[in-house]
């Protein structure tokens, strides 16, 4: 489609860390840039493995957004907001689980891997079960075009289209479909009008995207059609009835390589991050505590980066020149590995210190943020009513 909405949420469970810095947070800085972009605080989806520990969803949430805005996510250029402050979205939810097939669910891949993961919780309930098509709801209320998400959310992506295709097809047959798609190829006037006919004929018997995207552009980019009549010529093209629900895309965001402290992923479950407030007397002590390569025992005894996470951290931060300093001191044991975190100490800090700087005023406003994610809401919703209206109407809710 022409226009690209960019949609992704986050789940408030604790702390965000540098993993999330140069996975996510880097990611969604740039897409503020090149998109429309709504990015939300997850909470609902937080209590379908949290509904215990709701105190750690309420902590989590403002110090969430606080985090966001301190790397850089600007609410002059992506619309931050709440879940549970556009009840939209559990409205959604309520009437896709209607003709959501159980099966769909039960087979989602994470369903029962999270569940085997997270032994130790019951997530034998109705909500878990639930999340992707809550996760759909989140995505299909807004349109969304594209959405980030990291390699394990890809199914729920793919889940979000199945549900939009089925609504389609269930709600978007109109009595009279043909005829008022006729209708509203005509009000495209004669030239346009054979432009889409031709391309549709073509996607129709050749399968030829660029026929397809053509005319979805042209519909686009025509102002006098109704919003009913544009959804109908966009259904059309593809075959069905009425393109109520939009399906969206998996945007995916490149694998976070972000090591921890112990050489692993950074990860809050392997206790091996450095969170994005963490004091800087801290992030020195974590550093130098640090394990290295097993065989560096005394400062004289050679070692090997290869075998030690401190060099995967200079992968990250280092510039060629440290790097081979790293390289010939660690092997020939010309220096100590007390030397060599150093540099890796200055540039975790120089990351942070801009950030923390930008927290910490955050912090002392609570009213701003407020403010600012109420106004993110706000905007929120204004889109969701949008669609609820149409999905009401299309199943039957819209009494007079
Ligand atoms: N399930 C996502 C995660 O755990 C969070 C999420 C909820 C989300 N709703 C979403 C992501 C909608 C993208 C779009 O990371
Ligand atoms: Fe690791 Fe550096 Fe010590 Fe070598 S010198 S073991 S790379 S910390």
């Amino acid at each position: 489609m022409a226009v690209e909405r960019v949609l992704s949420g986050m789940r408030p469970t604790g702390n965000l860390h540098l993993g999330h810095y140069h996975g996510v947070l880097k990611n969604w800085l740039k897409l503020q840039h090149e998109h429309e972009c709504l990015f939300f605080v997850a909470d609902w989806h937080a209590l379908t493995t949290h509904y215990d520990t709701p105190e750690i969803i309420e902590e989590s949430v403002w110090e969430m957004v606080i985090d966001w805005l301190a790397a850089g996510v600007d609410p002059a250029n992506a619309t931050i907001f709440i879940q549970s402050r556009v009840p939209e979205h559990a409205e959604l939810f309520t009437l896709l689980s209607m003709m959501t097939p159980l099966g769909w669910l039960e087979r989602v891949p994470t369903y029962k891997d999270q569940q085997e993961k997270l032994a130790s919780k019951d997530l034998s309930t109705y909500g878990f079960l639930g999340y992707p098509l809550l996760q759909s709801a989140d995505i299909l209320i807004y349109n969304a075009t594209q959405v980030p998400v990291g390699e394990d959310q890809v199914p729920h992506i793919e889940f979000t289209r199945e549900i939009a295709r089925r609504f389609n097809h269930i709600y978007g047959r109109e009595p009279g479909f043909e005829e008022k798609a006729a209708a509203a190829i005509k009000k495209l006037g004669g030239k346009l009008g054979a432009l889409y006919q031709e391309a549709r004929t073509r996607y129709q018997e050749t399968g030829d995207e660029e026929a397809l995207e053509s005319a979805q552009a042209l519909i686009e980019e025509h102002q006098g059609l109704s919003l009913g009549d544009r959804e109908r010529l966009l259904g059309f093209l593809e075959g069905g009835g009425k393109m109520i629900l939009v399906e969206p895309e998996a945007k995916l965001t490149p694998a976070s390589k972000m090591p921890g402290l112990d050489g692993q992923k950074m990860s809050k479950s392997y206790n091996n991050t450095i969170s994005l407030r963490e004091s800087p007397e801290d992030v020195t002590k974590k550093i130098k505590t640090m394990p290295t390569d097993p065989a560096r025992v005394r400062r004289t005894d050679p070692g090997d980066p290869a075998k030690c996470p401190v060099w995967q951290l200079h992968e990250v931060y280092s510039s060629d020149s440290t790097k081979d300093w790293v390289q010939q001191g660690c092997k020939s044991a010309g220096i100590g590995c007390i030397e060599c975190k150093q540099p890796v100490i200055d540039a975790v800090l120089a990351e942070l210190r801009p950030i923390q700087e930008r927290a910490a005023q955050y912090a002392e406003d609570p009213t701003l943020v407020k403010n600012i994610v109420a106004d993110g809401c706000e905007k929120a919703r204004k889109l969701a009513r949008e669609t609820m209206r149409e999905v009401r109407e299309v199943m039957g809710l819209n009494y007079s």
